[in-house]
C-alpha cells in the first residue's frame, strides 16, 4: 500500500544563514522563495521549498519532509506509528510550514520528520534553468541498517528496492524511483547529503565544473551500480552540507521488486572505480586507488562493508559528511 509519493524537503539547522543561503543559492542553484529573519526558503521549482534554513547554533538536519498520497495516507501512518509506539503530533501551520496536514515523528533512529499533504505551488519557478527535475532522495545515517529498513517499510509502507549487504539499503516511494530515502550504517540520526535529478548527463559534468569553479567539488563523477545514476556530489564543508546530482536515475515500476542484496566494495559505489580491464599485451594496467568511489560518507561506507578482493577488510564507521563516494 503506496502512502508516500515523494521527498519533499529538507530542513537544515545551519550557523551561518547567509552562507548557507549563498551555497544553496550560488554553488546548487536553487533560489530563495522566501526569507524570514532566521529561516529561509529555496526551490528548485514551483513548490515553495526544496530546502529550509534554520539559524541554530549547532549545524545538522532537523527533519526530513515527503508528501503523503492524500490525507487518508497520513491517517494510516499516524495508526501504523501508533501500533509502533511512536510519538507523533499533528501540525497544520501553512503559515509557517507552507504545508498543509503535516504529521511529525521522530523515528527511532532520531531522524524527524514531516508527512504532509500539500506543499504551497508558487506562481512559477523563481530558480534558473539548469536542467534540474525534482529533489530526489535523502540518504541518512543509522546505527542499524536492518532495524532502520524494517522501520520505514512498516510505517511509511516504503518498498526495499536494492541492499548492499546491512551497509545501505534504498527504499522508494509512489513516484517509482529506485530510492526516494536510503539509511547507510553510521551515526545516528545525521545526514549524508540530499539528491537532484537532472535531466541530462551534460547537467551533471557542467555541476561538476561548477563545483570544481566554486571549491566546492567532492570527487569525481561516479556510476552507482544500485540505482544506474550517474552523480557528482558538492559539498559545503562549513555547514557539513552535501547534495549531489545525478542523472539516469532507474525507476521501479513493479511494486513486487524487492530488490538485489549487492556485495559491498568500491565498484559497487562506482562501477568506474576499477578502470578498464587490463589488457592482455604487455603494459601495466594503470592502478586504481581501492575503495575510491568519489561522493559522501555513505559511499565510503559501502565501498568497506566487506573485505574486498584487491583491498583488506575496513569497516571503519563514516562519522559525518565529508563527501568522498557514494551509493546511490
Ligand atoms: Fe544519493
Amino acid at each position: 500500500m503506496t502512502l508516500i509519493e515523494e521527498m519533499g524537503h529538507a530542513t537544515y539547522g545551519v550557523r551561518d544563514l547567509e552562507h548557507a543561503v549563498e551555497f544553496f543559492r550560488d554553488v546548487c542553484q536553487l533560489e530563495v522563495s522566501e526569507r524570514r529573519p532566521d529561516t529561509v526558503f529555496l526551490t528548485g521549482d514551483n513548490r515553495h521549498h526544496w530546502v529550509r534554513l534554520d539559524r541554530r547554533d549547532t549545524p545538522g538536519l532537523l527533519r526530513l519532509g515527503y508528501r503523503a498520497v492524500d490525507a487518508a495516507a497520513i491517517d494510516e501512518v499516524a495508526a501504523r506509528l501508533d501500533r509502533l509506539g511512536v510519538a507523533h503530533r499533528r501540525r497544520d501551520d501553512l503559515a509557517g510550514d507552507r504545508v498543509t496536514g503535516a504529521l511529525r515523528f521522530q523515528a527511532p533512529d532520531g531522524v524527524e520528520y514531516e508527512i504532509y499533504e500539500q506543499m504551497l505551488t508558487l506562481p512559477a519557478s523563481p530558480a534558473p534553468a539548469r536542467g534540474i527535475a525534482c529533489l530526489l532522495h535523502a540518504v541518512i545515517f543509522v546505527p542499524d541498517v536492518a532495524a532502520a529498513r524494517a522501520f520505514y517499510t512498516e510505517a511509511l509502507g516504503m518498498l526495499v528496492s536494492d541492499r548492499i549487504e546491512e551497509v545501505i539499503t534504498f527504499l522508494r516511494c509512489g513516484n517509482e524511483y529506485h530510492h526516494s530515502l536510503a539509511v547507510a550504517r553510521g551515526q545516528a540520526g545525521t545526514l549524508d547529503h540530499i539528491a537532484m535529478l537532472v535531466e541530462d548527463i551534460e547537467d551533471v559534468l557542467r555541476f561538476r565544473a561548477h563545483g570544481a569553479l566554486t571549491g566546492s567539488l567532492a570527487g569525481d563523477v561516479v556510476k552507482h551500480v544500485a540505482s544506474n545514476s550517474v552523480s557528482v556530489y558538492l559539498s559545503d564543508q562549513i555547514e557539513g552540507i552535501g547534495v549531489e546530482y545525478c542523472n539516469g536515475h532507474d525507476r521501479i515500476a513493479d511494486q513486487s521488486y524487492g530488490g538485489r542484496l549487492i556485495k559491498a566494495g568500491p565498484t559497487t559505489v562506482n562501477a568506474w572505480a576499477g578502470g578498464f580491464a587490463a589488457r592482455p599485451e604487455p603494459g601495466p594496467g594503470r592502478a586504481v586507488p581501492p575503495g575510491h568511489g568519489g561522493g559522501t560518507a555513505a559511499g565510503d561506507a559501502a565501498s568497506h562493508g566487506a573485505p574486498d578482493d584487491n583491498e583488506p577488510a575496513d569497516t571503519a564507521e563514516p562519522s559525518s559528511v565529508e563527501l568522498s563516494s557514494v551509493e546511490s
